[in-house]
């Protein structure tokens, strides 16, 4: 059985959960006060592919304005930002203020300190407020604030899956922008709801860590 340190705990707002950071021998973990993971420092090849993948197919992503949602650990604003150019923004949407000071303490150097580039903006409060809110603002739209459409922190996030959510988040695109969802699983209903929505969408699998065990699943819309 492993052994975790408890370094941090918050409270997920509209829950009665909690989210904590542990530390174990060379790894750290963000968990649920249910037991479950929801992010591992060792396992983060789809949260960088999340990062990548869109910004690779802008036109131009020199200048890209991306919105992430949300920090985690980090690893996909890390990837977007290693994407795009000297002229681009990347704001990223954490809910929890808490995940953003860890990121800044101990979880920041298995990412790279994203925080710390002059490119980063951190708008601390709900994503789905922000994507509600904006206008043909950005180039990419990218979420991870779940499991994926079957959530597992927090039930609001559910609308970010809805053809409502969908709609919202295409009005916040420029022409041309991407929109892309990670999940833990497939799930043929969100995929079609992208598709009835008008939008062209490309499924991509990746391995959480290396190129063997668990896939998860990268949603490409524009
Ligand atoms: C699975 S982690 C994201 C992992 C991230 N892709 C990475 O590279 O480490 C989910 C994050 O989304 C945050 N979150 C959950 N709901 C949110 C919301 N509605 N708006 C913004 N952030 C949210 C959580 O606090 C958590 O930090």
């Amino acid at each position: 059985m492993r052994h975790w340190t408890m370094l941090g705990e918050a409270p997920i707002p509209g829950t009665d959960q909690f989210l904590s950071l542990c530390r174990g021998k060379d790894d750290f973990s963000i968990k649920l006060s249910r037991g479950q993971e929801l992010m591992n420092t060792r396992k983060h090849g789809s949260e960088d592919a999340l990062g990548t993948l869109p910004c690779q197919r802008l036109k131009d992503p020199s200048s890209a304005k991306v919105l992430i949602g949300g920090l985690g650990m980090g690893f996909t604003l890390a990837a977007a930002l290693r994407s795009v150019g000297p002229g681009a923004e990347v704001t990223v949407a954490e809910l929890i203020p808490e995940v953003v000071e860890w990121n800044r303490g101990p979880l920041g150097e298995f990412s790279g300190r994203p925080l710390d580039d002059p490119r980063t903006r951190v708008h601390i409060g709900d994503v789905a407020q922000l994507i509600r809110k904006s206008r043909a603002c950005f180039d990419v739209i990218a979420l991870d604030v779940d499991n994926g459409p079957e959530g597992l922190t927090r039930d609001s996030n559910n609308w970010l899956y809805t053809l409502t959510g969908i709609v919202a988040a295409q009005a916040a695109l420029r022409p041309g922008g991407i929109l892309v969802y990670w999940s833990a699983c497939p799930d043929q209903d969100f995929f079609d709801g992208l598709r009835r929505c008008g939008l062209m969408v490309e499924e991509v699998r990746v391995y959480a860590h290396g190129n063997k065990g668990a896939r998860h699943f990268i949603w490409l819309a524009s």
